[in-house]
């Protein structure tokens, strides 16, 4: 599981860490913001929450990625939830199903850092990349035409999804305090990428290691 602040890089690790490890990537935003965008009855319910900054429904999100993680993908390549979950009653309804994390990722940044990511970040809606304006900016100009900015990522929004991850991060982390690795994502994204690639490759050999006949 990989959390952490609006903009504090989770889906830039994400993109890095399945090229790397090969799970599969299950954002509760990618996947809201797909829903929305196909103008489906999730996607018309969503919307007026994600707008506003505000958290989807549980029932709505849980829903989702329930059906998500039932995939047959899943099962083969191991899975990686990045915004899920965001509520003490999210982390519930996974604990209740036995659903846990071999490792709970929580990306630290500091606050005026974050709102600056989020104001100059763009997407790429055609392969879904994430860039921004000046930390990270497209390497041609076809690409650049066609970015796209989304609509929570305007400063005044930006406070408020922040001030909603401050009053639920505590309740959710508590229920993965054995498995927490607090990682500084205030650096340059390779670097953070270098320190989480170690964390999960130390995982994986311990996995190995503790299979029978080993
Ligand atoms: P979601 O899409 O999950 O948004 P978020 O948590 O606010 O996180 P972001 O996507 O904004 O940021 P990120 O951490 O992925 O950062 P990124 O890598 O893009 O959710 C959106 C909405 O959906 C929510 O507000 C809510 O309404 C709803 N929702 C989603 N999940 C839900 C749930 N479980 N329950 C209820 N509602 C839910 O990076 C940001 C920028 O910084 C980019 O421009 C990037 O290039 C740059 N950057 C990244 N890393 C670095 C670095 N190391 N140095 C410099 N710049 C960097």
């Amino acid at each position: 599981m990989i959390s952490g602040a609006p903009a504090s890089g989770k889906g830039t690790q994400c993109e890095m860490i399945v090229q790397k490890f090969g799970v599969v990537h299950i954002s509760t935003g990618d996947l809201l913001r797909a829903e929305v965008s196909a103008g489906t009855e999730i996607g018309n319910k969503a919307k007026e929450y994600m707008n506003s900054g505000r958290l989807v429904p549980d029932e709505i999100v849980t829903a989702m990625v329930m059906t998500r993680l039932s995939l047959e993908d899943v099962k083969e390549k191991g899975w990686l939830l990045d915004g899920y979950p965001r509520s003490s009653a999210q982390a519930e309804s996974l604990e209740k199903l036995n659903i846990r994390p071999d490792v709970y990722i929580m990306l630290d940044v500091p606050d005026d850092i974050l709102i600056d990511r989020c104001v100059g970040r763009r997407l790429d809606p055609l392969t879904g990349k994430i860039y921004h304006i000046t930390n990270c900016p497209p390497d041609n100009e076809e690409i650049k035409a066609r970015l796209v900015t989304r609509s929570d990522d305007t400063e005044e929004k930006v406070k408020s999804r922040l001030q909603i991850y401050k009053q639920n991060a505590e309740a959710v982390s508590s229920t993965y305090l054995d498995v927490l690795n607090k990682i500084d994502g205030n650096c340059p994204k390779e670097v953070v990428f270098e320190e989480i690639s170690s964390v999960l490759s130390r995982l994986q050999k311990d996995k190995e290691e503790s299979k029978p006949g080993k």
